[in-house]
């Protein structure tokens, strides 16, 4: 586990997009794991202006993102597809049809799942699967469990989850009540994996998550023992580490 500090969110938005560019450029037709949600929206943006500036070239790039919400479609503005579409797809050379999201219109649970795991295994695996954190430790939308589900699964969200997404939705009773997302597995099996976390709120979370006991009621915990894995954190989420803890894991 590697755990780099920025200042600020842009500050760690520039260092996280940094680690993406490097994968692209080193391998043009690698497999990128995405997501939604705050964190990586600076991500994005950076990723677009160097695309736009001719410094990075997506047209060979697969993607798989890690969820979507059950019942809402591209045509649904708090969808995922659309999320990554108006806020990072549309804006650069990537051929779409090489963009891979859970179908969240799909009735049949099993076959979207199992579909969803064929999808991740015909690309031969993630190269770099970014990830943020949830105010409860989910990653993807695995929620804290009593175990770590394993592949792709439809999930209930917990109320911590519902409330954190509830600044999307015009009303309580619009934020979707489930999700696909990958599983504990798919995750883990990805190359390498890069996490940001920013802001106060996270910093309680943050510190349980990689300095507490590896558990599936933080989900984010698991991450400890992944064999490839990058935490880009800005100061305000790191602030929780004390002095000791920023020497032992050489956090500058
Ligand atoms: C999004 C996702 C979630 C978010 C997490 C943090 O695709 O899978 O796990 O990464 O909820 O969300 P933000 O970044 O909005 O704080």
């Amino acid at each position: 586990m590697r755990i780099l500090a920025a200042r600020d969110y842009d500050h760690m938005s520039r260092q996280a997009a940094n680690i993406i560019s490097a994968q692209v450029i080193l391998k043009p037709d690698c497999v990128l794991g995405l997501a939604t949600g705050s964190s990586p929206l600076g991500i994005y943006r950076q990723l677009i202006d160097w695309y736009q500036k001719g410094d990075i070239n997506f047209s060979q790039v697969r993607t798989v993102n890690l969820d979507e919400y059950v019942g809402l479609g591209e045509d649904n503005d708090q969808s995922y597809i659309h999320f990554m579409r108006s806020n990072f797809f549309d804006h650069i050379n990537i051929n779409q049809a090489n963009t891979n999201v859970p179908c969240g219109t799909n009735p049949d649970t099993e076959a979207e799942c199992s579909r969803y795991d064929q999808v991740i295994k015909n690309l031969g695996g993630i190269d770099l699967q970014l990830l943020g954190l949830g105010p409860n430790g989910h990653i993807g939308f695995n929620e804290p469990n009593e175990y770590f589900a394993m592949d792709t699964h439809k999930t209930p969200l917990t109320d911590a989850t519902i409330q954190a997404n509830r600044r999307f939705f015009e009303k309580e009773e619009d934020v979707p009540r489930y999700a696909y997302t990958m599983g504990i597995r798919n995750i883990m099996q990805a190359e390498k994996v890069l996490m940001i976390v920013s802001g106060k709120q996270k910093a309680a979370i943050l510190k349980e998550a990689f300095l507490g006991p590896v558990t599936p009621k933080v989900p984010a915990s698991i991450l400890q023992i992944h064999k490839d894995f990058t935490l880009v954190a800005d100061e305000e989420a790191l602030s929780a580490f004390t002095h000791e803890e920023r020497e032992k894991w050489n956090i500058e």
